[in-house]
């Protein structure tokens, strides 16, 4: 693309002011912004003003949502949908996706945040539980695990790297697929694109719902579709404790013919942040916890517990060809508010102290509806998620990896060892995944 084409484009587009200061860049800024320029979508502009027109779409209306009925597996149905999970991964059926494309502000790391260290004793990534996890069913199960990574532009070669410098932790580099998601434009109130500095457009990452189309363009769906993958359990970056490709989870979903599966848990109070899915007639929406009344929040059932009481973690098991259909559909915007520090008409560079424009993201939760087949299952928050959002606090590496060390203990107990409390702990999920390794590999002296 060279200028007079980038200056049409962006006359299309009615955002003209984005080659405002041509004349003072130097030859490799001008190079790097017609690259951007030519990256644009004018369909992802038109869509991100419509959206901003819409407005910071009003309070949907929760009121008439009603808890969906969420199953508690036991005994004999546990270990049918365990059976049936099994079958699923030994015929080589099963994928695990991973969403690690976030920025990690509020933890505050400078990269991906795969790569944080959270291990309490060897400092390991939070890929390395991730990827040990799909290496350990996989050798049990002798069948492959497709690992699919999505990254942002930004971290992509980082995330890369540490798999690399870590030999994929073990897992054959052609299992693991990574992709990148979309960036969008951010705007002004009027939806003019803001400018980083005088030759960068502002651009931030799509959002977690960026993945469809991401799988889409990066030829992972197909990449799926060829392998016989048939369902794909989706998990998110910052919790080491989710049970990658659970035969339970997975097997719950194949046996209710789910397209979109989610495994929820019990909120720790009333108010809790944390999606909710609730039923509108037919169909299903993940109400998010800012949607939510007062009255719905501390509304109790008949035998005391709160009615909305179970929230979403973001764990998931889609149906492969859901997926694919869903990634052909155009997907809601939200908009986010935000400080978006950049340079103003006259070349003045700003750095908002309150929000000034808009970020635009996708939400993955926003194909719930349209989903034929839904299906939930509960499963014990202390057993599987610890995430790491923030610095310091609850959701902190601190309280993880506490976390973490607890349920090994709980871990190597149910295989009949007891660590004392004092003790450093670490488990390695490809040695000891769960309390039947800790028996079968011969812990139990
Ligand atoms: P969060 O909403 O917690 O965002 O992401 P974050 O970027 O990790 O952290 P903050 O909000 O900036 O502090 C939940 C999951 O969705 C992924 C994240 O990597 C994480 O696994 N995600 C989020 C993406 O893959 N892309 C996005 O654009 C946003």
């Amino acid at each position: 693309m060279n200028c007079s084409q980038a200056k049409k484009f962006l006359d299309s587009c009615g955002q003209s002011h984005v080659l405002a200061f041509w004349k003072e860049l130097g030859p490799a800024e001008r190079k790097a912004l017609l690259a951007q320029i030519s990256r644009l979508d004018a369909r992802d502009i038109a869509t991100c003003r419509k959206a901003l027109a819409a407005g910071a779409a009003s309070v949907p209306d929760t009121s008439k949502g009603v808890a969906p009925r969420v199953a508690v597996l036991k005994g004999a149905k546990l270990k049918e949908a365990v059976a049936a999970g099994e079958k699923e991964i030994a015929a080589g059926r099963v994928a695990a996706l991973l969403v690690a494309g976030g920025q990690g502000s509020r933890l505050g790391y400078n990269g991906p945040k795969g790569c944080y260290s959270i291990g309490p004793v060897t400092g390991a990534p939070l890929f390395f539980f991730h990827a040990r996890k799909i290496l350990a069913r996989s050798i049990r199960y002798g069948a492959r695990i497709p690992f699919y990574v999505m990254t942002s532009e930004a971290n992509r070669a980082a995330t890369e790297e540490c798999f690399r410098d870590n030999g994929y932790f073990g897992l054959d580099p052609e299992d693991v697929f990574f992709f990148t998601q979309g960036m969008w434009p951010g705007m002004d109130r009027n939806g003019s694109l803001l400018l980083e500095s005088k030759g960068k457009i502002f651009m931030s990452p799509d959002g977690h719902g960026g993945l469809l189309a991401a799988l889409k363009r990066s030829g992972a769906l197909a990449d799926m579709k060829k392998r016989g993958i048939k369902s794909v359990f989706f998990f998110q970056v910052d919790n080491p404790l989710v049970e990658v490709a659970d035969p339970a989870f997975i097997g719950y979903h194949v046996m209710n013919r789910s397209e979109y599966s989610l495994k929820l848990c019990a909120k720790r109070d009333p108010y809790e942040k944390v999606g909710m899915p609730m039923r509108f007639g037919e169909k299903y929406r993940m109400v998010e916890y800012t949607e939510m009344t007062k009255d719905q929040c501390e509304r109790k059932s008949a035998n005391g517990e709160l009615y909305f009481l179970y929230g979403s973690p973001a764990i998931h098991v889609f149906d492969r060809a859901f997926l694919e259909r869903e990634a052909a559909r155009e997907m809601p915007v939200h908009l986010a508010f935000k400080k978006i520090a950049h340079i103003d008409a006259k070349g003045r560079a700003v750095k908002p102290s309150e929000p000034n424009g808009y970020k635009f993201e996708k939400f993955i939760f926003d194909i719930l509806p349209n989903a034929k087949r839904v299906a939930f299952l509960a499963f014990d928050q202390k057993d599987e998620f610890s995430p790491v959002k923030n610095a310091e606090g609850n959701d902190s590496p601190a309280t993880c990896r506490a976390d973490m060390q607890a349920r090994w203990r709980r871990i190597l107990a149910g295989g009949g060892v007891t660590v004392e409390e004092s003790v450093a702990l670490e488990i390695d999920p490809a040695m000891i995944l769960d309390s039947r390794d800790v028996v079968e590999r011969g812990l139990l002296v």
